[in-house]
């Protein structure tokens, strides 16, 4: 009982931590990281064409953001918001430029 207490008390902890960052503490977005996991989860559906056509839907920063979360609950991965933030900016600078 007393291990199942701690055990909880640990994955708590860790939510609650993972919380503080999803809230403004975020650390500097590794855009480095943000290709990987572009390359390994979102070329599924569409390459990288889709950034760069000419009537591309994607208009501003915040707009991308929404598109990224958008495209990732759509096949079901679950990324921190630092994942998401490393995806949108390493997005950003290779091929959006706002
Ligand atoms: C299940 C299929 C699918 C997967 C996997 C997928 N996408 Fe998409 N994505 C789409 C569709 C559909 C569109 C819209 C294409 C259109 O409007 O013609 C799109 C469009 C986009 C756009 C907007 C392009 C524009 O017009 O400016 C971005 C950005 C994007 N996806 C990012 C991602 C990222 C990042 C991932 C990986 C997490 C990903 N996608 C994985 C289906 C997918």
């Amino acid at each position: 009982m007393k291990t199942l207490t701690l055990l909880i008390t640990l994955l708590l902890t860790g939510l609650s931590s993972n919380a503080a960052l999803a809230s403004g503490q975020e650390r500097a977005p590794d855009l480095a990281n943000g290709e990987k996991l572009v390359s390994q989860n979102c070329t599924r559906c569409h390459d990288d064409s889709v950034y760069t056509r000419p009537n591309r839907r994607v208009k501003t920063l915040p707009g991308l953001g929404k598109q990224v979360r958008f495209c990732k609950d759509t096949i079901g991965i679950t990324w921190f918001d630092d994942e998401v933030n490393d995806v949108v900016y390493f997005l950003n600078d290779k091929y959006y430029h706002f």
